[in-house]
């Protein structure tokens, strides 16, 4: 009897257990989230870089920078420095802070009544966020393109010149080599040079926001920032997006915001992964991906928790 018990217990007990990999907050699984729990207590552990980021040669460098909107910090001192002509991602879930680093790149949060920062933020070391930066000319040297495409209400050919424009270029020919040259660039010459003068609201959601990465890179900016330009798109406009941005990292350094992990893993060089508002895990997207240091990061990236 006694021995019964005993050997039912003993089997019982050496099964090996099969836990659900869904995290739940406080200690729900074993495996503790060391980084993440300590963010959820409001502390800023130090994020894990791996060392291709600190090799390469920066465009962006992001000092102990802080963002709050009225109250409330989205923003908790991220330093990060952004490679050089090559695609990085930023992911992590929903309001993590994603939209607002970028927007912090253009200054376009100076828009926001209530927003206050802290730290810095250099392009091409000349600092962002200091008194005497002209915040337009600052937006010349970034082009940025949303999730909604936005083209203006008026021609292709002047929606791909506009910023030449407002910098009072008027000389025809300049304006049409640079038109051309940028929906070439843009991967959407071949679809639209017989019709620039047409409207370019009466184009697809996809060609739409290809026109508008036309415009973000008329003028030539140091870096094309890109907050989930696919999100509105199709599976197949999306892909030719995919395929417009892996070409145009030859020139040009890409900053994308995406919340499809797919997307990331396909254009990216670098990832960074955000959570609440900090820096969690950042470097070359293939070690984020299949080798990353944090069991957060694995567990992100393969869609098992946020
Ligand atoms: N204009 C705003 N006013 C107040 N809070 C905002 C504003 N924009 C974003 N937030 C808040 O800041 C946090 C980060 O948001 P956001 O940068 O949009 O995240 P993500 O792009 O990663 O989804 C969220 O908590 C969000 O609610
Ligand atoms: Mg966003």
């Amino acid at each position: 009897m006694t021995n019964e018990t005993d050997s039912t217990h003993t089997a019982v007990s050496t099964q090996p257990v099969i836990r659900s990999v869904a995290y739940t907050p406080n200690g729900g699984t074993d495996q503790a989230y060391e980084v993440i729990d300590a963010i959820r207590r409001g502390e800023n552990p130090l994020p894990t870089v791996h060392p291709e980021v600190l090799a390469a040669e920066s465009v962006i460098d992001i000092e102990k920078f802080n963002l709050w909107y009225t109250e409330t910090q989205a923003i908790h001192d991220i330093s990060m420095k952004i490679p050089r002509g090559a695609v990085t991602a930023l992911i992590g879930p929903s309001g993590c802070g994603k939209s607002t680093l970028l927007r912090s790149i253009n200054r376009m949060n100076d828009l926001v009544e209530g927003v206050r920062v802290e730290g810095g933020i250099s392009l091409n070391d000349s600092p962002i966020y200091a008194p005497s930066v002209d915040v337009i000319s600052l937006r010349k040297r970034l082009g940025m393109v949303f999730q909604k495409p936005n083209p203006f209400p008026m021609s292709i050919f002047e929606n791909v010149v506009y910023p030449l424009r407002i910098d009072g270029e008027r000389r025809k020919e300049v304006l049409e080599e640079a038109c051309e040259k940028s929906l070439r660039s843009a991967a959407i010459w071949d679809e639209v040079k017989d019709r620039l003068k047409k409207s370019a609201l009466g184009l697809s959601g996809g060609q739409q926001q290809r026109v508008c990465i036309a415009r973000a890179i008329v003028a030539d900016p140091e870096v094309l920032l890109l907050d989930e330009p696919c999100s509105a798109l199709d599976p197949v406009a999306t892909l030719k997006i995919e395929e417009l941005i892996s070409q145009i990292s030859e020139r040009y350094t890409v900053l994308i915001v995406t919340h499809n992990m797919q997307q990331a893993a396909r254009v990216s060089d670098f990832t960074a992964f955000m959570y609440l508002g900090r820096i969690v895990e950042y470097g070359p997207t293939a070690t984020l991906f299949q080798t990353p240091a944090l069991i957060e990061t694995e567990h992100y990236v393969s869609g098992r928790f946020g």
